[in-house]
């Protein structure tokens, strides 16, 4: 999960890294109100999960409230790539004399993590990294060590960082680090890092991933949740727990196993280019437990899209045995009653096949069709979406 540049900044705050004051304004009237209230010269800055608002337009120096209210006037609904501004922050006025560049990143494919550091930082780093990457230095973090104090001077030593500076510069080196560290992040940016005309060093703008893996040991991730942008479908189907993927097609999906759903979007894609190109509409994996409950929740989430015009079950009866993923069809389509609207083809396979059939057979929904195989099933799921 990415964080907004305020969350960063107040994640930074607790963590001793220094930063300045920031105020988030939804209206102009709570700009203005926010740069009374910090006083003298303020930042008005783009709050979306996108680097370069700088250079569309999305930061904004001014030197009263008024002109923080025509500013955020200004960015409050602007286009930055692709994303639309629905809030500011108004930030403290640095006296910049240098912008340098910090991050520590998880490096997946030395399996270590990153430090990088420059001298060069600024809205033009990527460019940097590009151009002249020796201007930007990479030094590998051990993860069982992380960055202690030695290892913050080597790295900004590395960076090019003047000696004079380093005794400042290394403690918020360690610190970012912490919150690396301690909140699980994958990613902690600083650009640029500045320093003031008085000598200060200064977060100015941070970018924070966040490991959603380790979700269960931070109990205030979710508020940092950015449910606006959620896909209202991923977040109903999070909100019961459901393993749930929203994709472009027609096919609704849902099996039990990542392994056998996954193989499932691959059949109804084949098959649907025999049917006038439609493809899956989701990846949904209801687990070993297939209760009646877990299948209502996720066909619930299913005929909840739009896009959706058949949805294909495929089911493989292991420890949960098909008579029970029957029984949970059955108890789903009475729980969905008339919102169970769109025809459903069902496979089923492996442990008690039998009794799981004989099971839809008797209720004899007028929605379900069963398949004896993965790829008749996919096929008549493909045909059922491109009616
Ligand atoms: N609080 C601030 N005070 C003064 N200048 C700022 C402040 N915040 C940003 N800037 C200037 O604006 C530039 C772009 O802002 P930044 O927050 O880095 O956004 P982005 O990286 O999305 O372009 C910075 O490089 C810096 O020069
Ligand atoms: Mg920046």
């Amino acid at each position: 999960m990415d964080l907004f540049e305020y969350q960063a900044r107040d994640l930074f705050e607790s963590y001793g890294v220094p930063v300045l004051p920031g105020i988030i304004a939804d209206t102009p009237e709570e700009a203005r109100a926010a740069a009374a209230k910090l006083g003298g010269t303020v930042v008005v800055k783009a709050q979306v999960k996108a680097g370069g608002r700088g250079k569309a337009g999305g930061v904004k120096v001014v030197h009263n409230p008024d002109d923080a209210y025509t500013a955020a006037e200004q960015i409050l609904g602007l286009e930055i790539k692709g994303l639309t501004v629905k809030r500011v922050m108004i930030a403290g006025g640095a006296r910049i004399a240098r912008e340098f560049y910090f991050s520590v990143l998880l490096d997946r494919s030395n399996r270590s993590y990153l430090s990088m550091a420059s001298v060069e930082g600024g809205m033009e780093i990527e460019e940097l990294a590009v151009e002249r990457p020796e201007a930007l230095a990479k030094i590998e973090v051990d993860p069982l060590v992380g960055i202690d104090t030695a290892k913050a001077i080597e790295i900004a030593r590395a960076g090019g960082f003047p000696e004079d500076l380093i005794d400042k510069v290394a403690p918020v080196i360690e610190r970012l680090w912490w919150v690396y560290k301690d909140e699980d992040a994958t990613l902690v940016e600083v650009n640029p890092l500045v320093l003031t005309e008085d000598g200060q060093i200064i977060a100015l703008d941070g970018k924070v991933t966040l490991d959603e893996n380790a979700d269960f040991r931070h109990e205030n991730h979710a508020a940092l949740e950015d449910a606006d942008a959620a896909d209202p479908l991923e977040a109903k189907a999070k909100a019961s727990g459901l393993n749930y993927v929203k994709l472009d097609g027609e096919v609704g999906v849902i099996g039990n196993g990542a392994g056998l759903v996954m193989s499932t979007l691959d059949v109804v894609s084949y098959a649907g280019e025999r049917h006038g190109g439609v493809k899956p509409a989701n990846f949904l994996d209801i687990g070993g437990g297939a209760s009646a409950a877990v299948m209502a929740a996720g066909l619930d989430v299913i005929l909840g899209d739009p896009q959706v015009k058949s949805v294909f079950v495929n089911v493989f009866g292991g420890i949960t045995a098909c008579d029970a993923v029957a029984n949970g069809i059955v108890g789903a389509l009475q729980t969905l009653g008339d919102t169970a609207s769109k025809p459903l083809v069902v496979r089923l396979d492996g442990n008690k096949v039998e009794e799981g059939r004989a099971i839809l057979r008797a209720a004899g929904h007028p929605l379900v069709t069963l398949a004896d195989t993965m790829d008749e099933g996919a096929d008549r799921a493909a045909e059922l979406a491109s009616r």
